[in-house]
């Protein structure tokens, strides 16, 4: 009797053990064991596991149709030869046949500029900031340092310098053209981008010259052409019209062409959607539409395969790269355009997606370097070569760090 019931009670005890909180004073050595996974070894044959549960467990060996079968050793054993997670046993296994990388080179970093002799921050982005040129200039070369080799510049406009012509965006002492010339005397090597667009000099807060409510599509090509030539005759490298105006990629390409500038390139916001997750860009750059919203000239996101009317059109009018925008919810427009077409493919990982992974981050709810390294790995692996991202310099350290490439 006294044996017994002294089974019974270590039997107790053991089951309340192993449903038990694990206890506050638990050893050092016991947690990196547990951290460790080392457990006992478990029996292959799993014979008489299930002996005392008190209930009939499913023997998925036994029966005429056994789901598991032995192998000669009694050990249970699934007949299944292709085991892809040979292919994922360890971590050189894994890196030996990955299929995608992200590098620090496939990145182009957006820097925000104002002209003020301070940095100011947007709290709908944190880590970002309106830079003071010679705080952009510092930017760009610790980008430089780790890798990062391309920036596109957008500019905050003081209010005094908004008209609806938006003839700012073509001042060559405007502040992205004194911002080229900067960046490309003191680092040559930089691939310099500047995006074409009027929004950020338009005093109605749209990316064209406005008429009656009116976007109107030919008269701000013509200014488009006018800002492209400004900013390749202050250096830029690549120009990058945003503007979803018809026909600007060719009128842009041609302008180019007739000032001699055949070697700056087109990196065309091919398909550019009517979004939602731009929001935090426009405060960045203060450019909410001051009217309505920019559905007459920007895609429908309900829309794919209008993405590829437009890159049949940038690509017949010379555009040298296509960029689809925005990036997360878009990643079978990137799929589309990249099997589409042979010219180089961009993604845009918008401010509106960089605040969403920010502020899960804040929240403690996401592992920012984890979430972050996966997402533009996914990017890669939908098939952009080219990924603009806010994380560009944070991305470069943590790849450079970890020796991922
Ligand atoms: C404007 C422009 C926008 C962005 C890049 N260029 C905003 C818009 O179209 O209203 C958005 C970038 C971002 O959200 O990170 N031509």
């Amino acid at each position: 009797m006294i044996e017994i019931s002294a089974a019974v009670l270590a039997l107790t005890a053991a089951y309340a053990n192993a449903f038990a909180p694990v206890p506050s004073q638990v050893t050092r050595s016991s947690v990196l064991s547990l951290a460790a996974g080392n457990t006992n070894p478990v029996d292959r044959t799993m014979k008489g596991i299930d002996d005392n549960l008190g209930y009939d467990a499913f023997d998925p060996t036994a029966g005429e149709n056994p789901a598991v079968v032995r192998n000669n050793h009694g050990g249970v054993w699934v007949q299944q030869r292709a085991r892809p997670r040979r292919n994922r046993k360890s971590a050189g296994v894994r890196a030996m046949v990955r299929e995608n990388i992200v590098t620090p080179a496939n990145f182009i970093y957006p820097l925000f500029i104002h002209d003020e002799d301070y940095c100011q921050d947007i709290t709908s982005m944190p880590g970002c900031q309106r830079h003071s040129l010679p705080s952009m200039l510092n930017e760009v070369g610790e980008a430089l340092e780790l890798g990062v080799k391309a920036f596109v510049l957008f500019p905050k406009v003081d209010d005094a310098l908004k008209t609806n012509l938006a003839c700012e965006a073509y001042n060559p002492e405007g502040i992205v053209h004194r911002a080229i010339r900067m960046i490309k005397e003191k680092y040559p090597e930089a691939v310099v981008c500047t995006d074409v667009a009027l929004d950020p000099y338009s005093d109605q807060g749209h990316d064209g010259v406005v008429e009656n409510g009116v976007i109107l599509n030919d008269v701000t090509v013509n200014q488009l052409c006018k800002q492209a030539v400004s900013q390749a005759r202050a250096g830029a490298d690549i120009v990058a019209p945003s503007d979803m105006q018809d026909g600007r990629v060719k009128a842009i390409r041609d302008a180019l062409d007739s000032e001699g500038f055949t070697n700056v390139s087109i990196l065309s916001y091919t398909a550019k959607y009517a979004s939602a997750y731009y929001g935090p860009f426009r405060d960045a750059l203060d450019s909410h539409p001051g009217f309505g919203d920019k559905k007459t000239y920007q895609q429908d996101p309900a829309n794919g395969r209008e993405a590829l009317i437009e890159a049949a059109l940038d690509a017949a009018e010379g555009a040298d790269m296509l960029m689809v925008k925005p990036g997360m919810p878009y990643l079978d427009i990137i799929r589309r355009l990249k099997d589409y077409s042979d010219l180089p493919i961009a993604a845009y990982h918008v401010s509106g997606e960089y605040a969403m992974l920010k502020a899960a981050v804040e929240k403690g709810w996401l592992n920012e370097k984890d979430v972050v390294l996966e997402t533009l790995t996914c990017f890669r692996r939908a098939g952009a070569d080219i990924i603009l991202t806010y994380y560009a310099k944070q991305a470069a350290k943590w790849i450079k760090e970890d020796g991922l490439y």
